[in-house]
């Protein structure tokens, strides 16, 4: 069963705090923090090597951080007994690399975790997964095999995977930046309009247009530090750190 929250509308979907990670002697996170409200979109930005990838990582829990909380919708996920795989179908991944299963079709890789995970049966899952396919404008593909997508039709389809369980809050690491430029814009659309459902999303992309578009908040990570959170209005028009607006400078060229 999954575990009821009693999280109030007020309740933040995300509060990460202190999150510290090691590997060896590699100081990959050192005390991460930032809050994301209900309903909104955080755009992590940040050089190369900052840690977005692993701190993306340990709020789903495929990475372990050492140290910190992360509460999701108020619940303490870093919490001795967590189910983890619990946590995880709440939170959806989508990846730079699709991983959709390319010996299934794009409809059968959607229906695949409702069913086993959630317990659908086909028919229910079947109308899931169209439904879902819907909402990335796909549902023409539904009988293809992945390989025979262009890669901004994967990406839709593995976004449209990860909603289909539901998730409460979605991740995106670099979902477009192995895309051409011309299949990037579908994507973005995609998670735009999303966002603007009010899925709360948290994104790592360098896509600048996109970020000033959809981010309610900019967290900005160096050295695996988050060396600010701020409002993306106000980090766009450059009321932001001197690190950060040196970084902005550097990206919009
Ligand atoms: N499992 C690991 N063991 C050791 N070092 C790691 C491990 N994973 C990541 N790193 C290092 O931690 C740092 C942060 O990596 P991470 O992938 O989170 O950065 P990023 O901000 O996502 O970078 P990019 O923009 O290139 O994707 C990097 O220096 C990376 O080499
Ligand atoms: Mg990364």
């Amino acid at each position: 069963m999954p575990v009821e929250t009693l999280a109030s509308p007020q309740t933040p979907i995300l509060e990460v705090s202190g999150i510290c990670r090691r590997v060896g002697d590699a100081v990959l996170l050192d005390d991460c923090a930032f809050t994301l409200p209900r309903g909104q979109t955080a755009v992590l930005l940040g050089p190369s090597g900052a840690g977005k990838s692993t701190l993306l990582r340990c709020i789903n829990l495929l990475a372990p951080a050492d140290r910190g909380r992360i509460l999701f919708d108020g619940r303490d996920i870093m919490a001795p007994g967590v189910d983890a795989p619990g946590v995880r179908r709440d939170i959806g991944m989508v990846f730079q690399n699709f991983e959709l299963f390319d010996h299934m079709t794009v409809l059968e890789n959607i229906m695949l975790a409702p069913m086993r995970v959630r317990g659908l049966s086909r028919n229910q899952a079947r109308d899931l997964a169209m439904a879902m396919l819907e909402k990335v404008h796909l549902p023409h593909r539904a009988d293809a095999l992945p390989s025979g997508l262009s890669g901004g039709q994967q990406q839709r389809a593995a976004i449209a995977r990860a909603l289909a369980m539901q998730p409460r809050l979605m991740l995106y690491d670099e979902p477009t930046s192995a895309l051409d430029p011309e299949m990037t814009g579908e994507v973005l659309t995609v998670m735009s309009d999303l966002a603007a459902e009010g899925m709360a999303s948290v994104v790592v992309t360098h896509e600048m247009g996109f970020a000033r578009r959809v981010a309610d908040q900019i967290v900005f990570m160096q050295a695996g530090q988050v060396v600010e959170e701020t409002p993306g209005a106000d980090f766009f028009a450059g009321r932001c750190s001197v690190r950060a607006r040196r970084f902005l400078e550097r990206v919009m060229d």
